[in-house]
């Protein structure tokens, strides 16, 4: 799978991309990931990508030129086109498993007031937001969309059954887990995860992810 991030804050991506299992995702030829920078597609000598909204107003809006001519050069027959704007639909797990199917993603990363509304009438397919608050940029915002979907793609997690009993995929969030020592500071890990009966633990463990989903989320179960 390939994505393009267009954004003008490549370094913010720097060190997320390279470590751990996106770094080495990318090293698998699983995921190729290419940052670019908006700004290489400016216009005028001046390099600006941004200009003040028409209509008045605080704050700058991305402009036309740069962002056309970006989402131009990198896009490809059949990609998906998406704009990363806090109005988008809400991100979700079914959705980061739908992207990880795609073969082509390009994500447009905001900044300022957002960018010029004939962008997003015209050359974006889709629009996700990763929540309801506001960041300065959507560099962020494209950091966790290929996080959460590089998950789905097969190979990239170690071991695929992990993926199973995670928090959402069946509309529950996740049960405790507790490592080595059985015993620290007083504190003793449930006897049933000590007990070696697997249909006990596995019983234990749905109890625990429906407690723990109507305490935290009950809107999951309606
Ligand atoms: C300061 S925000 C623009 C906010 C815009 N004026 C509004 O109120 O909807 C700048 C950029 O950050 C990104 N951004 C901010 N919040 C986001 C969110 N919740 N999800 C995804 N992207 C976000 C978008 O790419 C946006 O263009």
């Amino acid at each position: 799978m390939r994505i393009d991030v267009l954004t003008l804050f490549p370094a913010m991506l720097d060190g997320f991309l390279s470590e751990s299992m996106l770094g080495r995702a990318q090293e698998a030829a699983l995921l190729e990931i290419n940052v670019r920078n908006v700004r290489d597609w400016a216009v005028d000598k001046h390099r600006t990508t941004d200009d003040r909204p028409f209509g008045g107003g605080a704050g700058m809006v991305m402009r036309c030129e740069p962002v056309f001519a970006a989402i131009e050069a990198v896009q490809t027959p059949g990609c998906r086109r998406i704009y990363l704007p806090p109005d988008g639909a809400p991100f979700t797990a079914a959705k980061a498993e739908e992207l990880s199917r795609q073969q082509h993603l390009v994500l447009l990363s905001g900044h300022y007031e957002g960018i010029d509304q004939r962008i997003r009438d015209t050359v974006i397919d889709e629009e996700i937001s990763i929540g309801d608050y506001v960041l300065t940029n959507g560099t962020l915002a494209a950091a966790v969309v290929i996080d959460a979907l590089a998950r789905f793609i097969p190979g990239v997690l170690g071991e695929e059954k992990s993926l199973t009993h995670e928090s959402f995929t069946r509309k529950l969030l996740d049960f405790p887990q507790y490592t080595r020592p059985a015993e620290y500071r007083g504190m003793s890990v449930p006897e049933v995860l000590l007990s070696g009966n697997h249909t006990a633990i596995e019983k234990w463990r749905t109890v625990e992810q429906e407690r723990k989903t109507r305490q935290v989320r009950p809107d999951l179960l309606k």
